[in-house]
């Protein structure tokens, strides 16, 4: 771990380039707007490492799976979203030399992503090998305004030498994913043509026929005048270009405006493609870049208006939140309900763009206390419409009677992950589907939810618990055997505490959603009960299942246990092991990993944060205080639960530092491997840290209850939150908190243990 970029409030900046670290760059620096994203590659040609990487949202490809055994029950597929058509590229020779910044000498390279107002910059001098000296700056963003628009401008200013810059934008389709599983290209060519100053690519994948269409326009300048030079015009397969040799003098600045629309057969019908695409790119040509950036720049005022937290006096702290706020609303919007948030939104293809149960477990919190609440309940429809398929999902695996096993990764609904330690046995993340429909309930108070959808989904779920328990005579009780709980370094275990009781809890919670029903809307309840054919002998059968489930505990040590005979492990602690075993997954076999007492991440302190309200505050300090020093957090997910309970049993130096570690996981590549792309589900847990830690925030019979301390050397911190129709701001410093209702609707707020009215549009200031 190491602060390699420059700690800043609002940017990220990397001065100096170390060609070592571009790749870890690249992750960092990507940009997206929810429809598309990429990495931050350079749009000149760069022969040093790089993972070239641009994706549109929801288009996908069902690669051949690949396992080193078959097993009955697999998926035939694996689905990743696909890296398509490179946009951003732009050839460029001085005189007769490439520029390529590995070649040549680089001097005062910067790149920098500015978060407030959502674009990338890059600037950098360089003598290249045939001694002329040049300084580049480029801008690129893709806008939060126009789904399909990315814009880059790049300026090329010769510096000791008069002559000819040559300048080639083009559109290259000839890409592949490094994830592909057996080496293939995933696109056709459907058609592309080049025309002086525009002109566009368009394909199509092997299988499912996604259409994709890249169109590019551009414009040239000397000195701030445009120009129209004669171009070269060159296509190739899936690949058209533009060349133009602008003939300069030292000083001079050459520009490109170049402006890129990517559609896709999602949004519109394919044979419109072409020119819709082309009406899309031409308009932000004539709008312009700047206007474009104006309007990017207000756009994210918007988001940062309804997102942001401020801290004062901890710049570091300051700089992680703002990235991981920033990174989230880069990857999802909201305005589709056909899309989800892959672990790795579009910085990299590791998880394969793919929908996990981090979705539920992390990312719902977030967009419910920073979005409009069609933003989260897009993301529960997304599974809602996925239920027969999660229906089949476990029919394959043997259930039946509508029992739904919701899969643990997924582009579509069908499972798509091949190791049966996680595709077989990593059977919670159904209970996370659930929490999420509780979450959602919970916190907007939409009870509307549960009678159009959510029920069906509890009820298929519930079904599934149902049928996986199994009843021990042995123990006389339930049991849930062979399964991989949250912490993945441990597989085909039995009785994994967490799983018993989320199983247990979803079948609680689904009988109250059908008591609620029973009185609030029976007719409703009937038609759902006769749409799944229910039995009412599944309800007593649940209740059995409920009072008899096994969990295991170490009273002497008044712990849950992560599952039976955890502590017949050698009980070592983290601590304890030399730095260089860490991360255990690069220095381990998998084996000695499995065999070790190490836990990736949160298991039982995952039920634990989940289920607090069910649990004394000396169950959760036992369990935190046993569990976190054998914790090595080599999930992104596990830091911030770990604070967020820190926050809560009063270890406010714990919190803290596991706060630290979730918000700059990726700006400071704790678990070195940042190069695969961002962590981006993680983020919504490290505002989960400051909001629901440090600030104490949950929401208890509909009203909105905060607790809120502050780190030890910050002066000040904010967030805002949204809560039914309110928008509050709530800042905490060492002698007050401070509430603002920024909208006219009154809220009643609970701190520390007195109620508050707080009428709309005032604000008041709570002594601490
Ligand atoms: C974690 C899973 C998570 C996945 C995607 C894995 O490393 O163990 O819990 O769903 O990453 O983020």
């Amino acid at each position: 771990m190491e602060q390699y970029y420059k700690l800043d409030k609002w940017h990220i900046i990397e001065h100096g380039f170390n060609p070592q670290k571009n790749e870890i760059s690249e992750s960092v620096f990507s940009i997206g707007n929810g429809y598309m994203g990429q990495r931050a590659n350079f749009e000149e040609q760069y022969s040093g490492s790089s993972l070239q990487g641009s994706y549109l949202a929801g288009v996908y490809y069902p690669d051949k799976t690949r396992v080193g055994w078959w097993k009955n029950g697999y998926p035939s597929y694996f689905a990743k979203v696909l890296n398509s058509t490179n946009w951003i590229g732009i050839d460029i020779k001085i005189n007769d030399c490439i520029l390529d910044i590995a070649k040549g000498t680089l001097k005062d390279f910067k790149r920098v992503l500015n978060m407030k107002d959502g674009y990338l910059e890059r600037s950098f001098t360089l003598v290249l090998e045939n001694n002329n000296e040049i300084h580049v700056n480029s801008k690129r963003f893709i806008s939060m305004t126009r789904g399909e628009i990315g814009a880059i401008h790049y300026t090329i200013t010769p510096i000791n030498f008069s002559g000819e810059i040559t300048i080639s934008p083009y559109l290259d389709g000839n890409v592949k994913n490094t994830d592909a599983n057996y080496g293939e290209t995933f696109w056709d060519e459907i058609s592309k043509k080049a025309e002086p100053f525009e002109g566009y690519v368009m394909l199509k994948t092997k299988k499912l026929d996604f259409n994709i269409c890249t169109y590019m326009t551009y414009e040239l300048c000397k000195n701030g005048e445009i120009i129209t030079p004669n171009v070269e015009l060159l296509e190739k397969e899936k690949f058209i270009s533009n060349t133009a040799k602008i003939s300069c003098n030292k000083n001079d600045k050459i520009e490109i405006f170049k402006y890129v629309a990517n559609t896709s057969s999602r949004y519109y019908e394919k044979d419109e493609l072409v020119s819709i695409t082309r009406k899309l790119s031409i308009k932000a040509k004539n709008d312009g870049f700047v206007n474009l950036l104006e309007e990017q720049s207000n756009a994210w005022k918007d988001k940062w208006e309804e997102s942001d937290i401020v801290i004062e006096d901890d710049i570091a702290a300051q700089q992680g939140i703002r990235f991981n706020i920033f990174q989230l609303n880069q990857t999802y919007t909201g305005k589709d309900e056909r899309l989800n948030i892959g672990p790795k939104g579009f910085t990299g293809e590791k998880y394969g763009g793919s929908t996990y149960w981090d979705t539920e477990a992390y990312c719902i919190p977030f967009f419910l206390s920073t979005a409009e609440p069609n933003v989260s309940k897009n993301l529960l429809l997304y599974r809602y419409k996925q239920l027969n398929k999660a229906i089949g999902n476990a029919e394959k695996l043997g259930f039946s009677n509508g029992a739904a096993l919701y899969p643990m990764v997924t582009m579509n609904g069908e499972e798509c992950h091949n190791e049966w330690e996680i595709t077989f046995e990593e059977i919670h993340r159904n209970a996370a589907i659930a929490y999420a429909i509780y979450n959602y309930v919970n916190y907007t108070g939409d009870k509307t939810y549960i009678q159009e959808y959510g029920l069906e989904v509890l009820i298929a779920i519930s079904r599934f618990w149902a049928q996986r328990v199994n009843f021990s005579k042995q123990k006389n009780k339930y049991v849930i055997l062979g399964v991989t709980g949250p912490n993945e370094y441990e597989n085909n275990i039995n009785n994994n505490w967490y799983t018993n009781r989320m199983a247990s809890w979803t079948l609680e919670y689904t009988i109250k959603a059908i008591n609620y029903l029973k009185e609030s809307n029976p007719d409703r309840l009937m038609d759902i009960m006769k749409k799944v054919n229910f039995k009412d002998d599944e309800i007593s059968k649940w209740h059995d299942i409920i009072d008899n489930m096994y969990y295991p505990v170490c009273d002497k040590l008044g712990i849950f246990l992560q599952q039976e005979g955890y502590l017949d492990k050698e009980q070592i602690l983290v601590k304890d092991l030399d730095k260089s075993n860490l991360p255990l997954n690069q220095n381990w076999s998998w084996d000695r990993i499995l065999r070790s007492c190490f836990i990736k991440q949160a298991d039982v302190l995952q039920g634990l944060y989940f289920l607090e309200d069910e649990y004394d505050i000396n169950t959760i300090k036992n369990n935190f205080d046993f569990y976190e020093p054998r914790t090595v957090h080599e999930s992104s997910l596990s830091p911030c639960i770990h604070s967020i309970l820190a926050s809560k049993i009063g270890n406010h130096d714990k919190a803290y530092e596991m706060y630290l570690r979730t918000s700059r996981l990726d700006i400071d590549n704790y678990n070195n491997d940042t190069c695969d792309g961002c962590h981006i589900t993680s983020m919504a847990g490290t505002w989960m840290s400051i909001v629901h830690g440090f600030g104490g925030l949950r929401v208890r019979n509909n009203k909105l209850i905060l607790n809120p301390f502050i780190p030890e050397h910050w002066k000040s911190y904010s967030f805002k939150i949204r809560f039914r129709g309110a928008l509050l701001k709530i800042s905490i410093t060492n002698k007050y908190v401070n509430i603002s209702n920024e909208l006219n609707k009154d809220v009643i707020i609970e701190v520390y243990s007195k109620d508050y009215k707080l009428a709309g549009n005032s604000n008041i200031i709570i002594q601490r």
